[in-house]
């Protein structure tokens, strides 16, 4: 259920990825209610519409926007935060909330899928708004990661340039949120100071479309066990929000709590790594 005092977040600007459906959608209806000006970026305008009706309809706040993304196609990153930009508005709020499981493949951008869209996507995306971010502080960015970052033992920078090898795609997606948690993390390091503040979390497991891969009737079965999206995006919606958190970076929430992340997320090394090598790729 909706907080019923939830922090104003009128005169404010966010801008939240895949809010079309599941976890997003939630996030961005919840963000709307408290007045903030909301642009959500997704990949299909069909999908996009009916998102943009619900929300604003159940928020009472017109000023909700669709804006084209894919995460996977650098050129169309490009192009949703040119359009962003060009808008002249502030940002407050970046929620990099989309995500893909289980799906096997290689981005137009040259990357695996799941490290494709879930980390190099969003890694572009918040290098082009950050300028516009840090000047609108206080700021702050969410990264929706995953508990599956700790279900890999490491990263193989050869493979995440790659098509999907494993059959099922979970390996892959570990390693993307892992990359997730990471990316935070250091967003965190280089941004202290500025009053941009980054988070990362996991919002439990969800009864949502990104099962979407799991063969019918199991996945109706395994969705039986899950949270509701509504209890999914508290978590996000605490980092977005929350003022008791206004001054921490760099962290890992779960069920809006400061969790440490595995001990491989927590390696600050690898982390910079990860960070020099998507700059890299990207020039
Ligand atoms: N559900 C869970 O149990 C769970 C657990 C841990 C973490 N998470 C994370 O939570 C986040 C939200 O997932 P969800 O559960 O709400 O899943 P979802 O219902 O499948 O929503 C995912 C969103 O991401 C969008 N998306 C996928 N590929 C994209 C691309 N190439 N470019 C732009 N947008 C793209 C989808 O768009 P379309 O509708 O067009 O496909 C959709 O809007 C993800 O990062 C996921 O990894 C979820």
């Amino acid at each position: 259920m909706p907080d019923s005092h939830p922090p104003s977040m009128s005169g404010k600007v966010a801008l939240i990825t895949g809010a079309n459906t599941g976890i997003g959608l939630v996030t961005a209806r919840e963000i709307a209610r408290r007045g903030a000006h909301v642009f959500i970026a997704c990949r299909s305008a069909q999908r996009a519409q009916p998102a943009l009706d619900m929300i604003r309809a159940a928020s009472g706040n017109p000023q909700v926007e669709a804006l084209a993304l894919d995460l996977g196609d650098f050129g169309s990153v490009h192009a949703c935060a040119k359009a962003f930009l060009a808008r002249g508005l502030p940002l407050h709020l970046l929620v990099n909330n989309a995500g893909l499981a289980g799906t096997r493949g290689f981005t137009a951008s040259g990357f695996e899928l799941a490290f494709g869209i879930n980390h190099m996507g969003h890694f572009l995306l918040t290098q082009l708004l950050q300028e516009r971010i840090r000047a609108s502080a206080p700021a702050r960015i969410v990264t929706v990661a995953s508990r599956a970052h700790a279900r890999t033992d490491g990263i193989d920078w050869d493979a995440v340039r790659r098509p999907t090898r494993t059959r099922t795609g979970v390996q892959e997606y570990a390693v993307s949120k892992l990359a997730n948690v990471w990316f935070s993390a250091e967003l965190g390091r280089r941004l202290a100071g500025t009053g941009v503040t980054s988070y990362s979390l996991h919002p439990g497991v969800v009864a949502s479309d990104l099962w979407r891969s799991v063969p019918w009737p199991f996945r109706s079965l395994i969705k039986l066990r899950m949270i509701s999206t509504e209890e999914g995006a508290k978590t996000s919606l605490y980092c977005a929000t929350a003022p008791e958190c206004a001054g921490d970076s760099g962290l890992y929430y779960d069920k809006c709590r400061i969790r440490t992340p595995s001990t491989l997320g927590q390696d600050t090394t690898l982390a910079q790594e990860l960070w020099r090598r998507s700059e890299a790729w990207l020039a």
